[in-house]
């Protein structure tokens, strides 16, 4: 009898994840219960293993008492994948498209939400500094985990990424070579630390935070896709209100504002490449 109502391994994980979300949350103030269930368990249950603790359980009782523990736990739960100039496509149309539109206002903020190792906002920073409007403006890339923020900030990749990047670069409308803007030394690639004089990198987690600044460009890109729903709402609401009326929101090619309430304020710019306006319906 008690084998039919005890719990199998698989059961036993899901509540111990639940545990650990808890203590996460009420002991250090990172909320994972907005987290889409089936990734994060995967990426819990990783942790577990490169950290050489036996179970879930144990991993819950160690953060609970050891606070050393939680910037690398962070680390480990997010997700810091990137590419400079990742999907071409989306910076050739914010090149071609949506910067002529920022080129009106005397100061452009954008805010980049889910910054990661920073790929994102020094591609960005070229292709505004080819476009003449660097000078002008002002970037916040943002991440809830200061190990990648810390990454971010040093601009230094792997040199076996920079055909790639190179490649993404020409496909996105990019007038130079990559090469321009970094030196190789040994096995690396470092950005022109020019890139940064505009780039602002703070801490932001977008499960409870608020507004971060008022902007005329939003590129949060690859990270709904880990959010459920509910949580998504709250982000894309967070964005509009961020955003002013016109501004422009960027999300990944697997993202889709379609089904959230908040997407009554926006209009597509693009739906296959996720561009959109704010419409500041709900204003
Ligand atoms: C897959 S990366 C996306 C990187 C980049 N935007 C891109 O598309 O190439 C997801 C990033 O979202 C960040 N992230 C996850 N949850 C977050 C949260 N609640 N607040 C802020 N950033 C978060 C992770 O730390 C990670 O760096």
């Amino acid at each position: 009898m008690a084998a039919e109502i005890g719990a199998g391994r698989e059961d036993i994980d899901d509540i111990e994840v639940d545990a650990f979300v808890q203590a996460m949350a009420r002991r250090h103030g990172y909320d994972f219960s907005g987290y889409a269930p089936s990734s994060l368990k995967r990426r819990v249950l990783q942790l577990v293993q490169a950290l050489g603790v036996a179970h879930v359980g144990e991993l819950t009782a160690r953060v609970l008492r050891d606070d050393a523990m939680v910037p690398q736990v962070i680390a480990r739960l997010s997700v810091p994948v990137s590419e400079m100039f990742r999907n071409p496509a989306v910076f050739r149309k914010l090149r071609d498209e949506v910067f002529p539109v920022l080129a009106s206002y005397p100061h452009i903020n954008i805010w980049q939400a889910g910054c990661a190792h920073g790929q994102e906002v020094y591609s960005l920073a070229i292709l505004l500094k080819e476009a003449g409007l660097y000078e002008r403006c002002q970037i916040y890339a943002t991440d809830f985990s200061d190990e990648a923020l810390a990454r971010a900030q040093e601009g230094i990749f792997p040199i076996r990424d920079a055909r790639l990047y190179s490649e993404n670069y020409l496909a996105a409308g990019g007038r130079h070579t990559l090469s321009d803007y970094y030196h190789a030394r040994y096995d690396f690639m470092k950005l022109d630390e020019r890139l940064k004089e505009r780039v602002t990198f703070a801490n932001h987690n977008l499960v409870c935070d608020g507004v971060f600044c008022e902007a005329q460009l939003v590129l949060c890109r690859n990270v709904l896709i880990y959010f459920s729903d509910a949580l998504q709402d709250r982000v894309l609401g967070l964005f509009r209100d961020s955003l002013s009326r016109g501004g422009f929101l960027c999300l990944g090619n697997r993202e889709s504002i379609r089904f959230a309430p908040s997407a009554r304020d926006f209009a597509p710019l693009d739906a296959e490449l996720r561009l959109y306006r704010n419409t500041g319906a709900a204003t």
